[in-house]
């Protein structure tokens, strides 16, 4: 099973185990990960799920999706180019060990 580390902003780490098909979004909120809302469910519709992944691991994303480009332009904390909702990922061997950082503020 594909681990995802959450990084707080505190430079606190979340070693996660999320199951293949399993949103990056899902599995933060299903193991207690408090930086990560999920508001809509996985809608593409809140931007609450807003993380960082290092642009040195962008080659192992899905391309940016329209409604995940718009979106993320609603973020509570800066969008940067890291910038990704975390609903939009699902988890795969092909991410095992991913790091993702949390922003300051969801809402
Ligand atoms: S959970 Fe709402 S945009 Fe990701």
């Amino acid at each position: 099973m594909p681990k995802i580390i959450y990084v707080d902003p505190d430079g606190t780490r979340h070693v996660v185990d999320a199951p293949d098909g399993t949103s990056l979004m899902q599995a933060a909120v299903a193991n207690g990960v408090e930086g990560v809302l999920g508001e809509c469910g996985g809608s593409a519709m809140c931007a609450t799920c807003h993380v960082y992944v290092d642009p040195a691991d962008g080659g192992r994303l899905p391309e940016l999706g329209a409604d995940e480009d718009e979106m993320l332009d609603s973020t509570a904390s800066p969008r940067t180019t890291a910038s990704r909702l975390s609903c939009q990922l699902t988890a795969s061997e092909d991410l095992d060990g991913l790091v993702v950082r949390l922003p300051e503020e969801q809402i």
